[in-house]
């Protein structure tokens, strides 16, 4: 088979080494808004263009006769390219643009979530203008402010994090509501985060391993947010969670499947990423995004040992309960290397070395491109090391060996993974419980 990847970070690297890796495989196809070496190398062919031009995506998977197509960041979905391509009879292992919504429109998943009982969901009200905001904020007394649409990660403001008042709070709010017309003002949860990613195929839910990503540039979760520094796993459930905790984070994404065939009448196909926090009062929903995390994405796909052809055609096909999907029971985690000054004022166009890498290590290349067998930072997170072992201490120490291995004008946090930081998600888990 001939399949389309569309993007180019290291979330999509970790997908075409999947999709490669299997012999149905005779040729990967990638539309990309840049050239990743890693996916490059491993391409039929390779053409770089806009990622919301979705008729060029059509034409370019349209020519190259794609079987069919895999999207890794939201953007696109968000714009449709699948039903796009679906139009040219090529079908998606990913969601809908209606679909989409689900990560691309804040208000319509709290609103739809709400409308058919799915559990989970916080107190909220949508706002198209202020009227009403300081009332509904003061009654919930600490608040999340969340932008309408896609914001590449900067759309959702935090009370303690990003503002301290309910005042500025209610200002952020405004503002997003006179930008783009609506905007989610909702209560504030206080736990542990965490991600299920779910394989989806409109009906069947088969969940990936549980994973925590890092978000905060710095050590001991101090800093600017970014795109997520690294994450790590564990072989069966993360040590601050319940197994009640994961099957309340299953439920809540089969209950939005079936929300979405309500709503719908068609099922939702594709990656249902669930970003939960578990509080003192059981498992809560943050916020859907309709494909894989990244990092995350690096964790899972260290350890799946079934064909990830076969799931996509699953996916497709709608058959997900047939195929028994396997992923070793190890402990990964994963590190990113990123240039001086990310996320705010990145170095670009400097040089990094990596050093060879040891056993039981992946690498993922982000934002770099090859420049005379030189790899040249373009500014965003650069490259991913995932460590994977028996251990959650092993894998750390794989990935921290090859991070380090790293020369030039990076950094990375060392923190990801370690007992020491492991160990305090535990005791404030421990006593919120309590
Ligand atoms: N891990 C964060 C994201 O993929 O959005």
């Amino acid at each position: 088979m001939k399949i389309l990847l569309i993007g180019n970070g290291a979330r999509e690297h970790a997908i075409a080494e999947a999709l490669k890796k299997s012999p149905k495989c005779s040729a990967l196809l990638v539309y990309a808004s840049a050239v990743n070496p890693g996916i490059r190398d491993l391409a039929a062919v390779y053409h770089v263009g806009a990622l919301n031009d979705a008729q060029a995506i059509q034409a370019f998977a349209d020519e190259n006769k794609a079987d069919f197509a895999v999207v890794g960041p939201e953007n696109p979905l968000a714009d449709g390219v699948v039903d796009v391509l679906s139009m040219v009879g090529i079908p998606s292992a990913s969601p809908t643009k209606q679909m989409a919504q689900v990560e691309s429109s804040k208000s319509f998943t709290r609103d739809l979530l709400a409308k058919h009982n799915v559990p989970g969901g916080p107190e909220f009200k949508v706002f198209t203008s202020a009227d009403g905001m300081m009332e509904f904020a003061s009654k919930l007394g600490e608040i999340v402010v969340k932008a309408d649409g896609l914001k590449g990660g900067k759309g959702v403001q935090v009370m303690g994090d990003h503002f301290e008042t309910l005042e500025e709070g209610v200002l952020i709010a405004k503002d997003y509501a006179e930008k783009d017309g609506k905007v989610v003002i909702e209560e504030k949860f206080i736990g542990q985060e965490f991600s299920l990613m779910s394989f989806v195929d409109g009906e069947h839910v088969v969940d990936m391993p549980v994973i925590q990503d890092h978000k905060r540039a710095f050590e001991d979760d101090k800093g600017p947010n970014t795109g997520g520094m690294g994450t790590y796993s564990y072989p069966e459930n993360l040590p601050f969670l319940t197994e009640k905790d994961l099957e309340e984070a299953h439920e809540i994404n089969v209950k939005t499947v079936e929300a979405l065939k309500e709503e719908f009448g068609e099922g939702y196909k594709g990656v249902l990423y669930g970003g939960f926090i578990a509080t003192k009062n059981g498992v809560r929903l943050i916020e859907y995004n309709v494909r894989f995390g990244d990092p995350e994405a690096m964790n899972v796909f260290s350890l799946l040992e079934s064909d990830f052809v076969d799931v996509c055609q699953a996916i497709i096909k709608g058959n997900l309960d047939e195929l028994e999907i396997r992923f070793t029971k190890k402990a990964t985690v994963c590190k990113y290397a990123v240039p001086e000054g990310y996320p705010t004022n990145p170095v670009k166009g400097e040089t990094i070395k990596i050093s060879d890498l040891p056993d039981g290590v992946n690498q993922f290349y982000a934002a770099v491109n090859e420049k005379d067998g030189q790899l040249i930072m373009t500014g965003s997170r650069a490259v991913a090391f995932v460590g994977v072992a028996d251990e959650i201490e092993k894998a750390e120490a794989l990935a921290q060996q090859a991070v380090e291995g790293v020369k030039g004008p990076i950094f990375y946090r060392k923190d990801i993974g370690t007992r020491a930081l492991i160990q305090k998600r535990v005791e404030m888990m421990k006593s919120l419980r309590d």
